[in-house]
Formats: structure tokens, C-alpha cells, sequence
């Protein structure tokens, strides 16, 4: 059995610690988590960071896209994985329509996830073109990540999942808007689903930890979704995805067998009553 340091013998991980990660060329390991259950297995596991990300809205909820899942939900997922976590640190996507257009309401979405679930970060989509909501969230004293790339809230825009950035235009715009968020104070960015070249590019070129998912290894850290490692979730198989587990299959083990016992009367037996 591999042997992991539970979190009690890891110490607080803070913004500050994943930028002496990147100084050091330490990896950050990243899961998205959703409840209190997993947040509280990935926190004893020692994951650095637990990313509550709008992907609930697919994995949680079941809907096709990100765009559906409220705030308010945002943070019922949020305090659940709270309650949970002592060591990780916790952040939080602010959900599609919370902040893009209008700073004034980006900061109060904002600070209702930090007031409401207590987590540590937020995460937004997009570079330049959300600036002022960016600039204002940061003054009020809350961590931001970056998310360029693929960013799934705006699929209606891009009509579809496949590699980002893989021409001279898109590449140069996530350069500028990776700098860009550098600059503005952002602690780290996600890069999804772009060639590893650029990915890596990127990376040299700024001063803040980038964290990949489906964007190669030349990048401080990695991301995944937990119900697409765990081989929970079939339907979803990009190139990128290392599956850990198949829970999948290890789940309908499992129900099958107390469908069986149950209408065999073989459970409960003597020992399992009072
Ligand atoms: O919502 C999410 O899970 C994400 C990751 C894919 C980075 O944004």
C-alpha cells in the first residue's frame, strides 16, 4: 500500500507556500472536491490544494454544462468541504454570471463565498476582458486564480471542448493574459487544455505558479477532476485523463451484491440486529 503523510504531520497550505512550491520546483497536486466526505479523504491524503469547482454543476448535478450551477450552490459545496479540510487550501470557482460584466457584483459574490463557506481563494475564468472585477476582488483582500484556456463557462462562445491556444493569435492572447493576471496580483492560474509547449512557455515566462489539466508537464502543478480519476464518471475520456481507480465498476460491485443479499434475505443476518 503506498504510504501518505496525513495531513496532521503536513503543514497549512497558503497561497505563499504554492509560490515557494514554484520557487523550489516543488509540484502542486490539486483535486476538485464537492463535499465533506472526499474533501475530508483528499485532506488526510495531503493534496495541496482542494479546488471547489463549477464542474459540480456536471458531476454533482448532472447538467451538460458549467453555466447552470447558482452561487448560492457554489457555496453549499463550499461549506461542506469546509467543515471538512485543515490543511488544504480551499478554493472556490465564482460560477458563470457571478462576476463577469459587473465588478461591483463580482466583489459581492466574491465576498459571499469567503463570509459564507469560510474557503481561502477564488477561481475566475477569463484575463483582460475581467479585469475590473479581478482588480476589485484582490484590493478587498481575497487570493485570486486564474483559469485560461479551455474555460468551460464560455462553450457557447467556442462551440466546443477541444485544445485551446493552438494557433499564433490565441497562443500570443494567453501569453499577454497570463502576464496579464501575474501582474494584476493573481497567486496562481489554471491552464487547461492547451498544447504543452505554450503551457510551458507560459510558465517560464511569469511569476506565479500555473496548474495544468490537459496542458502537459512543463507546468508547476496539475488539476483534475475527482469523479473523472476516480473512474466514477465513464462518459468522459480525453487524452489527458489519468483514471486511478474504476470506481465505476467497484460501485455496482457493491450495490449488486446488497441487491442480492437484500432479496435473499441474506442481510441482515443475526449479528446485524439488535
Ligand atoms: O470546475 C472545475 O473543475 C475546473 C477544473 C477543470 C480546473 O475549473
Amino acid at each position: 500500500m503506498t504510504k501518505f503523510r496525513t495531513s496532521r504531520e503536513l503543514s497549512k497550505i497558503t497561497t505563499h507556500v504554492l509560490q515557494e512550491m514554484k520557487q523550489k520546483g516543488d509540484k502542486i497536486a490539486m483535486l476538485t472536491g464537492y463535499d465533506y466526505s472526499s474533501a475530508s479523504i483528499l485532506d488526510e491524503a495531503g493534496i495541496d490544494v482542494i479546488l471547489v469547482g463549477d464542474s459540480a454543476s456536471n458531476v454533482m448535478a448532472g447538467h451538460v454544462t458549467t453555466l447552470p450551477i447558482t452561487l448560492d450552490q457554489m457555496i453549499y459545496h463550499a461549506s461542506s468541504v469546509m467543515r471538512a479540510v485543515k490543511r488544504a487550501l480551499v478554493v472556490v470557482d465564482l460560477p458563470f454570471g457571478s462576476y463577469q460584466g459587473n465588478s461591483k457584483e463580482a466583489l459581492h459574490s466574491a465576498i459571499r463565498i469567503m463570509k459564507e463557506s469560510g474557503a481561502n481563494a477564488v477561481k475566475m475564468e477569463g484575463g483582460r476582458e475581467i479585469a475590473e472585477s479581478i482588480d476589485r476582488i484582490l484590493s478587498a483582500g481575497i487570493p485570486v486564480l486564474g483559469h485560461l484556456g479551455l474555460t468551460p463557462q464560455s462553450i457557447n462562445k467556442f462551440g466546443t471542448y477541444v485544445v485551446r491556444a493552438r494557433d499564433e493569435e490565441e497562443a500570443q492572447k494567453l501569453k499577454e493574459d497570463a502576464k496579464f493576471l501575474d501582474e494584476a496580483g493573481c497567486f496562481g492560474v489554471v491552464l487547461e487544455k492547451i498544447p504543452a509547449k505554450l503551457a510551458g512557455e507560459v510558465t517560464d515566462s511569469i511569476n506565479i505558479p500555473t496548474i495544468g489539466i490537459g496542458a502537459g508537464p512543463h507546468v508547476d502543478g496539475q488539476v483534475l477532476v475527482l469523479h473523472d480519476m476516480l473512474g466514477i464518471n465513464q462518459e468522459f475520456s480525453p487524452r489527458f485523463l489519468r483514471r486511478y481507480h474504476n470506481l465505476h465498476d467497484e460501485m455496482i460491485k457493491a450495490f449488486v451484491s446488497y441487491i442480492d443479499d437484500v432479496k435473499s434475505k441474506d442481510f441482515p443476518n443475526s449479528k446485524e440486529q439488535y
